[in-house]
């Protein structure tokens, strides 16, 4: 083939992308089936631009569009090149069915120089940055939400689900694009917000330990629906025996655990769907019939009940109280496995350990040089070498110019123990307000 002639075959191959693209997009809309007519294009194009199921994707394959999914939100952010196997399980997951896929572009050229990079990869994550604005300004209204929703159980007033239920969908769109933006931001703890940030952050684990096990989306975005929901009962309770810093006595825990049932009959006022309020209902169960407010015993509580009710005592044992500072991630797990035996469901908690790692995100860590640095990022294949972002010295007890480190990469330095910041008076607030989200 001559110069010319190729360069024609690749501006028509151009022409029936840009054709393909647009009727995508209008199929969308209408429903999203067969994205375009095959017999309007010419046998080159017939042979650069197909459709296909997902089942026939395979590494090495190059993804223009989405062509149709399930009902969901979930879009690629780029076109570009399959690399691996977890890619395609990942789609897999997000509902996708079909795809538009170009045949034949090959690694080291380009269409016309616009267009079509061939050696991009499909990304359905985006960099940690570029995550963490959308994170906070989300974070932040998860908290408006739980405020309103209280308020509304408190106050006897009716509430609509829609609010909620779309920022559920929001907070598992933010972890699909970037986990560990949202997981840093349950970090930033209010001494006083107790009652808010818990059930957000609920939420939020929950929703990362499903997309770990692997769930499809739309259990997903019920499961971290469901922690948001899940303490709501909490604000009919006495201030008193709520925020009581010391063991309650027999008659205040009888009364703490009408928490239960009081939100439950709320999320029946507001029209939750069933299976979601059993769950709700099952945090505070445990498997030998001991848990409350319905004694149910292991047959009788479901999966998702179970995970919700290791996330929540999680959450509770690594949270800042105004009377006690949180545990170390470590230090809470090891609890739960000790309260595991006849308890919290074991092969779930075993997941869920793995899901965490060893140094969570957003967990602190102490270095062999004596300085203290954050957990920004697994390192997947060396749990113990995470990247950390160094920001406090204690031998001098001060601050210091943040600094990223891959302690994958770096051998002058490693974890010494993983610590909390009150071990050293640090203000995790302000770092994170000056040096992670800033
Ligand atoms: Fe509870």
């Amino acid at each position: 083939m001559n110069n010319a002639n190729a360069k024609d075959v690749i501006k028509l191959k151009f022409l029936a992308v840009s054709a393909v693209l647009a009727a995508v997009t209008r199929n969308t809309t209408n429903g999203g089936h067969s994205p375009y007519q095959l017999d309007q294009l010419t046998e080159a194009e017939r042979m650069s631009v197909i459709t296909i199921g997902i089942e026939q994707l395979e590494v090495g394959m190059y993804v223009l569009e989405i062509a149709e999914q399930r009902a969901g939100t979930v879009h690629i952010k780029t076109r570009g090149r399959v690399t691996s196997q977890a890619t395609i399980d990942e789609l897999k997951r997000k509902g996708i069915t079909r795809l538009v896929i170009e045949t034949d572009v090959e690694s080291n050229s380009t269409v016309s120089g616009q267009g079509l990079p061939a050696n991009q990869y499909l990304e359905t994550t985006v960099p940690l940055e570029d995550e963490l604005a959308r994170a906070e300004k989300l974070y932040h209204q998860g908290l408006k939400i739980q405020e309103n929703l209280y308020k509304a159980i408190q106050d006897g007033t009716p509430f609509d689900d829609y609010v909620p239920k779309e920022f559920s969908t929001s907070l598992v769109g933010s972890l699909d694009r970037n986990p560990d933006a949202l997981l840093l931001m349950t970090k930033i703890r209010e001494k006083d917000s107790y009652l808010l940030e818990h059930s957000l952050n609920v939420g939020i684990l929950l929703a990362n330990f499903a997309r770990f096990l692997e769930l499809d989306e739309q259990e997903i975005e019920q499961l971290a629906y469901s922690g948001l929901l899940h303490d709501l009962g909490k604000i009919k309770i006495d201030d008193a025996i709520l925020h009581k810093p010391g063991r309650l006595t027999v008659e205040e825990m009888e009364e703490m655990k009408k928490h239960v049932n009081y939100g439950v009959e709320f999320l029946h006022q507001m029209k939750i769907d069933s299976s979601l309020i059993k769950w709700v209902s099952e945090h505070h169960e445990r498997l030998d019939g001991l848990g409350y407010p319905a004694q149910l015993t292991a047959d009788q509580i479901t999966r998702q009940g179970r995970m919700l009710a290791i996330v929540d005592m999680y959450d509770a044992l690594t949270a800042d109280r105004c009377y006690k500072p949180g545990m170390s991630s470590q230090k809470a797990l090891q609890i739960l496995l000790k309260d595991s035996k006849n308890k919290l469901d074991p092969s779930l908690l075993q997941q869920f350990i793995r899901c965490m790692g060893i140094y969570p995100v957003g967990s602190l860590v102490e270095l062999s040089n004596n300085k203290v640095a954050l957990v920004i990022k697994q390192n997947d294949k060396q749990p113990l070498k995470p990247h950390v972002r160094v920001f406090y010295s204690t031998a001098g007890n001060h601050y210091l110019t943040p600094k990223e480190v891959n302690l994958a990469t770096d051998d002058r330095v490693k974890i010494d123990k993983a610590v909390v910041a009150s071990d050293y008076n640090i203000d995790i607030n302000r770092f994170f307000n000056e040096s992670v989200l800033s």
